[in-house]
């Protein structure tokens, strides 16, 4: 069991993105995101559930008027995940049509469910798609997919917090950091 009941998370191997790191590559986003999107109200669209905390943060970084909605995906399970089959467990609120969309993402990682949701977002007629992921784990890609606003390259390691799980556990985690492998290997 985890002794992180009071104090630090002791599941962590190493912290790879402070606080102050992140909020400070937060800042430039919204400043960069403001400036691309000027005058097009766009939607931001947080992908359940791990952007939920990036999603508040980047939110409040952006200075120009914005719209937020969310969809939630899960995998039809790990021998589908790897045919980028994905179901949408909670849709859309409203129409994109003709609208700018946002996809906020915390990780990127073989691409595959960006892949099917941009595929899936395409057929309902925005006026644009745009990624924007605070991860991007490049070295595992496997689908065709580019964020055009990253916030960190990521390392082919196990992290989690600031919104990111390992069994639903340590998404309340202030930082991003690597989890220790015997967590995940017990
Ligand atoms: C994570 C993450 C992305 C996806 C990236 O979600 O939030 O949506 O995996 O992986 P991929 O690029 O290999 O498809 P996950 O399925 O773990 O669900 P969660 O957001 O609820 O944690």
């Amino acid at each position: 069991m985890s002794s992180w009941e009071r104090g630090p998370c002791t599941d962590i191997l190493e912290v790879i993105l402070d606080e102050a790191t992140i909020a400070a590559r937060i800042e430039e986003l919204g400043r960069e995101i403001s400036a691309s999107f000027a005058g097009k109200n766009p939607l931001l669209l947080g992908i359940l559930k791990g952007s939920f905390v990036f999603m508040t943060d980047l939110a409040r970084a952006i200075d120009i008027p914005v719209e937020v909605d969310f969809m939630a995906v899960s995998s039809y399970g790990k021998s589908t995940k790897s045919s980028g089959v994905v179901r949408i467990t909670k849709d859309l609120d409203r129409s994109i049509a003709g609208r700018h969309v946002l996809v906020v993402e915390d990780i990127v990682d073989s691409g595959r469910t960006l892949s099917y949701l941009i595929e899936n977002l395409e057929t309902r007629n925005p006026a644009s798609v745009t990624i924007c992921t605070l991860l991007d784990k490049a070295e595992a890609r496997i689908a065709d997919v580019e964020a055009q606003f990253v916030g960190f390259p990521c390392p082919n390691k196990f992290v989690v917090g600031y919104g990111l799980d390992f069994a639903e556990r340590y998404r309340n985690l202030a930082y991003i950091g690597e989890l220790k492998p015997e967590v995940y290997q017990s």
